[in-house]
């Protein structure tokens, strides 16, 4: 099966769990690109979200996880591009969802309140499962904002 093409991105406060992502999914033989940021040095998440964002909504990526302290920040940011679904995933059965109901296309992570594991398992489970379509298929077509 074809691996997706993926993008990763964080602020300081998601930058460890993106370093040790980034290891694990290139380990897995992903193709991943890093969007940021580079240290723990405190950076603005707007910053290094939108560059990802774009690259996924223009299909440069298949794929994308975003990362920061809440992970509520990162998936505001990534949400306002047209084309990008991004889901704030806490669990493994919220990351499943998201991919089989929502057909999220970024992962967002809340990197100050989940641990190694819970994250690797998280992404796994993103990045295997399908999209149910049917009726969530309708629905999805239903999100973006549209002149009525
Ligand atoms: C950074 O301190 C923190 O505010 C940021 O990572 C994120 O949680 C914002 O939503």
């Amino acid at each position: 099966m074809k691996k997706n093409k993926l993008a990763i991105v964080s602020d300081h406060a998601g930058y460890i769990l993106k370093e040790k992502l980034l290891r694990y999914l290139l380990k897995e033989q992903y193709e991943v690109k890093d969007f940021g940021c580079f240290s723990e040095e405190s950076v603005d998440y707007p910053d290094f979200g939108h560059p990802l964002a774009n690259a996924v909504a223009t299909g440069e990526f298949d794929m994308g996880i975003s990362i920061c302290g809440t992970g509520n920040g990162i998936n505001m940011v990534v949400n306002k591009h047209p084309g990008i679904r991004s889901a704030l995933c806490w669990n493994e059965e919220i990351s499943r969802l998201a991919r089989a109901h929502n057909d999220a296309n970024i992962c967002s992570l809340p990197g100050r309140f989940i641990s190694e594991s819970e994250a690797y398992l998280i992404v796994k489970t993103f990045l295997n499962t399908e999209f149910e379509g049917g009726r969530h298929k309708r629905r999805i077509d239903k999100i973006s904002l549209k002149m009525y």
